[in-house]
């Protein structure tokens, strides 16, 4: 039988561990974070069990530390998530992951005849909302909720 310690995606020595991902974010962090073009070595489990969550997904990065301004952009998909800094098999630094107060790029304005969904132009938005997530568009000024995220 499997012991209540042993760790359902193995250890690493340095990098990054995502822990708390709701398991149906998964992929969209890996997308927003760029891992599926990240050639570090990465592990990742879903479906496990968590307490709060229900079932969780992590994703650890070897030798990879990421800018708060990156890791930020998870929260949108993935607020509960927690950051575990680890050097030599230690977690030195926890962190959680904040909901910036602006976003370029990753998410689809709601409005078709906004100029990012006509031309090469990159979506802006200001964060008008960190409750229920809503943002407003820096072009157009639509408002895109949470409802209606559609990823980049
Ligand atoms: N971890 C890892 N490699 C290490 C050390 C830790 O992959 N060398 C992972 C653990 O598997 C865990 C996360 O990093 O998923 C955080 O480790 P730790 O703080 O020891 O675990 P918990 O106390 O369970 O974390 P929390 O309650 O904060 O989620
Ligand atoms: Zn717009």
């Amino acid at each position: 039988m499997k012991s209540l310690k042993q760790l359902s995606v193995s250890a690493i020595e340095n990098g990054t561990v995502i822990d708390h991902i709701p398991a149906q974010s998964l992929f969209n962090v890996i997308t927003i974070l760029g891992l599926d073009h990240c050639t570090n070595q990465i592990t990742f489990g879903t479906n496990l069990e968590s307490k709060r969550l229900g079932h969780k997904a992590i994703v650890k990065i070897a030798d990879k530390y990421f800018e708060d301004a990156d890791i930020n952009k998870i929260s949108l998909v993935a607020p509960s998530a927690k950051l575990n800094i680890i050097k030599d098999y230690e977690v030195v630094e926890k962190k959680e992951v904040q909901i910036p107060d602006s976003i370029e790029g990753i998410i689809k304005c709601v409005n078709p005849k906004c100029i990012t969904n006509n031309d090469k132009v990159k979506t802006k938005f200001t964060v008008e909302s960190k409750e229920n997530v809503s943002l407003r568009c820096h072009y157009c000024e639509k408002i895109t909720d949470q409802e209606h995220f559609q990823f980049l």
